[in-house]
């Protein structure tokens, strides 16, 4: 390709790969946590709504529990989504790298910028969405949305024995530490290159592209943006869907 016909950063297309394949295994027994209902609408429903609400984002990818791809296109088919975006769902793996994995070798050759989002963050803030791709279109290859933390956290080692009190073997500072969210932005062929070379199981994306020595930058994150892990979750994900009502109806 010719320096004059590769798009810049700036042009290039955004598309969205959102893992939604795992069980939700924390959140105790029931139907796959994304398809699980916040005030009636499933959880990946939100979450696609909340990506697709970025005017940045053409085509949003559903990576659907294995066997659960036929589900989730009549889920889509069946909630009112924007005009402008497109959607392909495709089915997951075991973990959910995997799962990521197979959301990016399902993309059309023309969007040079991805980002990752957790079906289980179903209420991120369109401004996160943005703040992230703008981070990309400056040049950064791999952009996370982050906050502080509240608690401090400190490293443990395994306990002498099952039960037994965990010895504490550091203390991090904690205003160099971040509480890392999704959607995590990247330069497409930086983050294919990532999943090609990192094997080992990680916990986010940005850190296998950490592991290639590029730089990754932090944005500001936001409390909505949380994931809905265990029960309690759930709840907060309700009342922060109802305190929206409320101002959306005054
Ligand atoms: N995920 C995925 N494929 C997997 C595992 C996880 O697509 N094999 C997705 C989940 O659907 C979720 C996101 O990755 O949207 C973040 O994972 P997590 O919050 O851990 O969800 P689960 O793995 O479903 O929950 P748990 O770990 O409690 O089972
Ligand atoms: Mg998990």
């Amino acid at each position: 390709m010719s320096d004059e016909s590769r798009s810049t950063p700036a042009q290039t297309s955004v598309a969205a790969v959102i893992p939604a394949a795992g069980r939700g295994v924390r959140l105790g027994p029931g139907a796959p946590k994304a398809l699980r209902a916040l005030s009636g609408t499933p959880m990946l429903i939100h979450a696609v709504r909340a990506l697709a609400a970025s005017r940045h984002v053409a085509l949003v990818v559903v990576v659907a529990p294995p066997d659960g791809a036929a589900e989730v296109k009549s889920l889509l088919d069946a909630h009112a989504l924007p005009d402008r975006t497109d959607f392909l769902v495709v089915p997951g793996g075991e973990s959910r790298q995997e799962s990521v994995r197979l959301g990016l070798e399902a993309l059309p050759p023309q969007y040079g910028i991805v980002l990752v989002h957790d079906a289980a963050r179903p209420l991120v803030p369109v401004d996160t969405v943005d703040a992230v791709v703008e981070a990309v279109r400056d040049g950064a290859p791999a952009v996370v949305p982050a906050l502080p933390l509240a608690d401090t956290v400190k490293e443990v080692a395994p306990a002498a024995e099952a039960g037994e009190p965990e010895p504490v073997v550091a203390t991090p500072e904690r205003s160099r530490l971040r509480a890392v969210q999704t959607p995590q932005g990247f330069d497409r062929a930086t983050l294919v290159r990532a999943h090609e070379s990192v094997t080992e199981n990680v916990t986010d994306d940005a850190s296998m592209v950490e592991q290639l020595g590029l730089p990754v930058v932090a944005v500001p994150g936001h409390e909505e943006a949380f994931k809905v892990t265990r029960p309690l979750d759930l709840v907060l994900a309700e009342a922060v869907l109802a305190r929206r009502r409320l101002n959306d109806g005054f």
